[in-house]
C-alpha cells in the first residue's frame, strides 16, 4: 500500500514509479475525502505501507503528521512502514520524526529514504525554483534512486538512507517548529489582476481550501498545507504570497 501527499507532483511521480516497480496498485493520494475521513483500508492484506511525502522545513508536513496520528488504518496490521521523502536539497532529521510518529501508533517503522527532486519552495527571500537544467538533472537522477529505494523496500530494509544535510539538528529541531508556527499562514496568498477567474487553483487544492467568489476571484481559507500547488499551477501566474513571490519561478511535475 502506497500513501502519498503532494503539492506540485514530485511525490506523486515517485509514488507512481514505486507502485509500478513494486507491482503494488494500492496507491492512495492524501487529499479531499481521503484526508477528511481519516480512514484507510488496504485493498489486500499488505506487507509494506509506503509513506511518500515532500519534506517541509526539514520535517514531515504538518498535514501528514496529523494524518498519521489520526488515521484508522485497516488491512495493514502486519505491515512494516517505509518512508520515502522527496526534497529539494536535504531532509535534516525528517526520518527521525517520521519514525517517532509511526512508533507512537504501535506500527513498525522499517526503512526511511529520501529522493532529491526539483525544489518548489519560493516563499522566503533567497528561495526559488531550480533553473530548468538543474531540475531536469534531478529528475533524471531520481530514476535510478527510486529503483534503488524499491529494491530496499522489497528487501524489507530497516535502515535510513537519507540526505540529512548540514546542521540537521538545528534545522529540524529549531527551524521546523518556528516555521510551523510563524511561516505557514495562508493569509498572504492573493490573486493579482492577471487572474482570469478560471478556478483551476480552487479545483486543484488538495484540501479544498480555495473558493471562488462572485467576482470569480479565488479566496483562501485557513485549512492550508502550504503545499504551493495553487501558486505553481496558476496558468496566469496570478497567485502571489505577499510580496515574497514576486519575480519567482513556477514548477509542476506532471509526469
Ligand atoms: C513548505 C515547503 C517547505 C519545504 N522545505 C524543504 C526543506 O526543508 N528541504 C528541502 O530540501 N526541500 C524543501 N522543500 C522542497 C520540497 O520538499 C520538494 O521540492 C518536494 O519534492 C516537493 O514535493 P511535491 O511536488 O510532492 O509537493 C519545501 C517545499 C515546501 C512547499
Ligand atoms: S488559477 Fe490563477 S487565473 Fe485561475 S482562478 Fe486561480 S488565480 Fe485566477
Ligand atoms: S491553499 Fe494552496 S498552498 Fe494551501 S493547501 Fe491549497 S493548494 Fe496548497
Amino acid at each position: 500500500m502506497i500513501i502519498y501527499f503532494t503539492g506540485t507532483g514530485n511525490s506523486r511521480d515517485v509514488a507512481v514509479r514505486l507502485s509500478s516497480i513494486l507491482g503494488d496498485n494500492d496507491i492512495i493520494e492524501l487529499c479531499g475525502d481521503a484526508i477528511r475521513n481519516k480512514e484507510l483500508k488496504a485493498k489486500q492484506p499488505c506487507k509494506a505501507v509506503v509513506w511518500v511525502f515532500p519534506v517541509y522545513s526539514w520535517g514531515v508536513p504538518p498535514v501528514v503528521v496529523k494524518f498519521i496520528k489520526e488515521v484508522k488504518l485497516s488491512g495493514a496490521g502486519a505491515a512494516s512502514h517505509h518512508m520515502v521523502a522527496t526534497c529539494g536539497d536535504d531532509a535534516g532529521l525528517t526520518a527521525n520524526q517520521w519514525r517517532r510518529l509511526i512508533s507512537l501508533r504501535n506500527w513498525t517503522p522499517a526503512s526511511a529514504s529520501t529522493v532529491i527532486m526539483p525544489n518548489t519552495y519560493t516563499l522566503m527571500k533567497g528561495f526559488d525554483v531550480d533553473p530548468e537544467d538543474v531540475a531536469l538533472e534531478k529528475l533524471e537522477a531520481s530514476k535510478e534512486r527510486v529503483a534503488d529505494i524499491a529494491r530496499r523496500i522489497r528487501a524489507a530494509a530497516v535502515d535510513d538512507d537519507v540526505v540529512k544535510g548540514r546542521f540537521a539538528w538545528f534545522k529540524s529541531r529549531i527551524i521546523y517548529p518556528w516555521f510551523k508556527r510563524f511561516a505557514m499562514s495562508p493569509k498572504p496568498f492573493h490573486a493579482t489582476d492577471s487572474c482570469t477567474g478560471c478556478g483551476l487553483c480552487a479545483r486543484s487544492c488538495p484540501l479544498g481550501n480555495i473558493s471562488v467568489n462572485d467576482s470569480r476571484r479565488p479566496c483562501w481559507g485557513n485549512d492550508c498545507a502550504l503545499c504551493l500547488r495553487c501558486y505553481h499551477i496558476c496558468p496566469a501566474a496570478a497567485v502571489q504570497y505577499g510580496k515574497s513571490t514576486r519575480g519567482k519561478g513556477r514548477y509542476l511535475n506532471n509526469r
